[in-house]
């Protein structure tokens, strides 16, 4: 029977690292100032979400940048050529312009543009964008459509932040980043490995609670911009109506969590480690006490790299096996929740 694999495994994150004492300090640009440009401290930060740090890119970094370093390290792990390679799919919020979608710069940075025979998808879950494309990965492949597929999560978020007052609540979260795997087929008739299980869901009655509207295609122009004006530019900057999200998150990660385990038969004994998209500490915690997980199986990375959306499950791994503690052929349960309302759970060897 033809499963799909996951053939290697790579991340990449900026150097510059931006700890919580930074941030009440940075502008727009992310320049540090004397005076306080948002009212926020470390102890509210650490207390509310766990994250003690976050990275970002120099200006002039796009997301396919991001992308770029993780896929390479991704081909590099599973020993695969870039031409190899014909099918990209790349999850992100943040592309690097409206149209067209980053799989295709990614592409060309990848040198594999001209070949003719690589297919570009751009897919728009935001924080659940990782395990849609797992699924994705996996039915093209059992279906041989295409034979060596790269899975790329990728987010710029610190030039669409609002680094003010008004801004606090979304902008402490996030961090710059990308994760990325290659996949490929597997004859086996081992149910138990390559990716056992992938499921995933949608609320779109959630769209208008976690949304940047900067792209209003109802207006025109649709991009109207004063700096100074801080009432009309607040649509530049995302949206998000926190507790709602929080609640729905737990409740969506947790069921998602438990519904994977169920389908495929297996106990947190068979497990390897849980792997949580990373939006929240406070929320992961809550998932894996309500869904009876170990605590020493839980993976976190929020702590130094905020939430990277896309990127965060790819790059929990790849941090995590980096450190010694994940090692190829570990068995891993993936939940995520996001933007529109979107969520699911996954199950798959690395
Ligand atoms: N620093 C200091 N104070 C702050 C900050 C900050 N960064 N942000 C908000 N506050 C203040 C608020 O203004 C409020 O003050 P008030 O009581 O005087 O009105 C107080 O802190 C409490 O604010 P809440 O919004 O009630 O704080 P809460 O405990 O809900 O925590 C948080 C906010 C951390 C954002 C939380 O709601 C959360 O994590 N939500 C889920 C995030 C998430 O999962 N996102 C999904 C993924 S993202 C994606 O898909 C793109």
């Amino acid at each position: 029977m033809l499963r799909t694999q996951i053939l290697g495994i790579g991340s990449y994150v900026p150097d510059r690292v931006v700890k919580n004492e930074e941030i009440p300090f940075l502008d727009d640009r992310h320049h540090a100032q004397a005076t306080k440009q948002t009212e926020t401290d470390d102890a509210w930060i650490q207390q509310r979400t766990g994250i003690k740090e976050r990275r970002y890119v120099t200006e002039g970094t796009y997301t396919s940048d991001l992308a770029l370093e993780a896929a390479k390290r991704a081909l590099a792990d599973a020993g695969v050529d870039a031409s190899e390679i014909d099918c990209i799919i790349f999850g992100t919020l943040s592309p690097d312009i409206h149209f067209p979608g980053s799989g295709v710069f990614l592409q060309k940075k990848l040198g594999i543009a001209d070949k003719g025979n690589c297919a570009c998808f751009d897919i728009r879950q935001q924080c659940s964008a990782f395990l849609y494309g797992l699924q994705m990965a996996d039915a093209f492949i059992r279906t041989g459509t295409y034979k060596r597929i790269l899975l790329v999560g990728a987010e710029v978020h610190s030039h669409s932040l609002d680094f003010s007052t008004r801004g606090r609540d979304v902008m402490v979260l996030f961090g710059d980043g990308a994760g990325a795997v290659v996949l490929g087929p597997l004859e086996s008739s081992d149910a138990r490995t390559g990716i056992m299980y992938t499921k995933v869901a949608a609320d779109g009655t959630g769209a208008d609670y976690l949304k940047l509207p900067v792209f209003d295609i109802s207006r025109a122009p649709y991009l109207q911009y004063d700096p100074k004006d801080r009432e009309q530019n607040k649509e530049m900057y995302p949206y998000m109506d926190g507790k709602r999200v929080y609640v729905r998150a737990v409740r969506e990660m947790n069921l998602a969590t438990q519904q994977a385990l169920s389908a495929t038969g297996l106990t947190w004994a068979d497990v390897d480690w849980f792997v949580p998209h990373q939006a929240n500490l406070r929320i992961n915690e809550q998932v894996a006490a309500l869904a009876q997980i170990p605590t020493e199986k839980c993976l976190n990375t929020i702590q130094f790299f905020g939430n990277t959306t896309a990127a965060t499950v790819p790059l929990t791994i790849d941090y995590w096996r980096q450190q010694g503690k994940v090692k190829k052929g570990d068995l891993i349960v993936s939940s995520v929740f996001g933007s529109g309302f979107t969520w699911g759970a996954a199950v798959f060897r690395i």
